[in-house]
């Protein structure tokens, strides 16, 4: 077949399997099959696959009909503008993380933080997005991530490696084998309830990494441990800045201390708080 009727019968199949965004995704599988950009396609589109290339795309329709994120296939997903290698080791980042990153660069712009380069810690890192983001933005920041996870770290270490983002990565739980001082800590957390397993997307439940998705029993149980942890490991005026499921922002707020100083939370496009930001009071 051709390019043209190639696209014209996997755009149909998609469709039948209810897979959103048939024709898009039809397109981004045959680019990704023959190597080539979704406008190489139009531009050729009379040529004829080989048996090899015809046989690559089936593999990824199947895999996509059966629920196989797109990025997973294709290894890919932008954040903040630049493209992160995915796998099913890490989570797949989501937009709405760039807040966090957004917050780092807003916060940096207050006087006590624009003085120094920054050293930043990522806690919970997967793909290494935020932390090579910020390492990227901020070039005279000095950057660590740390994740639990030692398959997600491959990953992240990759992304630094190919996006020439100079980070430092350590496998840990939490923050319990750092030792030093950070002007800013930041997170997204898994903070997803095990009782909501049934909401989420299959894409979701059955191909990411459950490691990122779900919290502890009590869900605020990993961001009690990250207040407690900053408390000791930030610079006075340091922030600590996390991201925070649907409904959960008061009860983050609400574990802060007398030592912080809580600011307005980053909320999404529809008002819903996505990302929570607190300031180590300095010292007196
Ligand atoms: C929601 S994902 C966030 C990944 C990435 N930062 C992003 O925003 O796309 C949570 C990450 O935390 C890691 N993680 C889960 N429990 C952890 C723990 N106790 N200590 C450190 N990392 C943990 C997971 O492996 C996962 O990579």
């Amino acid at each position: 077949m051709t390019i043209r009727e190639t696209l014209r019968s996997a755009t149909e199949r998609l469709e039948l399997h209810h897979v959103s965004n048939s024709r898009l995704t039809a397109e981004v599988l045959l680019a990704h099959s023959l190597s080539v950009s979704r406008e190489h396609l139009y531009a050729h589109d009379d040529r004829w696959l080989t048996d090899e290339e015809a046989q690559t795309l089936e593999n990824f329709i199947y895999d996509r009909i059966g629920g196989v994120p797109l990025q997973y296939i294709v290894g890919r997903q932008e954040f903040y503008g630049r493209y992160f290698h995915v796998n099913p080791a890490v989570l797949i980042p989501r937009p709405e993380t760039e807040y966090i990153v957004e917050a780092v660069l807003e916060a940096r712009e207050t006087a006590e933080q624009s003085v120094c380069p920054p050293f930043i810690l990522d806690i919970g890192t997967g793909s290494g997005c935020i932390a090579v983001t910020l390492a990227l933005e901020i070039p005279d920041a000095t950057v660590f991530a740390a994740d639990i996870s030692e398959a997600a770290l491959q990953v992240a270490r990759e992304n630094a490696g190919s996006l020439g983002a100079k980070v430092g990565f350590v496998c840990m739980d939490m923050l319990d084998a750092v030792n030093g001082r950070f002007d800013f800590i930041v997170s997204n957390p898994p903070y997803v309830r095990r009782s909501e397993i049934t909401w989420l997307q299959r894409e979701v439940r059955e191909h990411e990494p459950h490691v990122a998705l779900f919290a502890a029993d009590d869900e605020l149980e990993g961001y009690r441990r990250l207040v407690r942890g900053a408390e000791d490991m930030l610079n006075p005026a340091g922030f600590l800045i996390m991201a925070v499921g649907l409904g959960m922002a008061d009860g983050v707020q609400a574990l802060f201390g007398a030592a912080w100083t809580k600011l307005p939370t980053r909320k999404d496009l529809q008002g819903i708080p996505r990302t929570v930001i607190a300031k180590k009071k300095p010292l007196r």
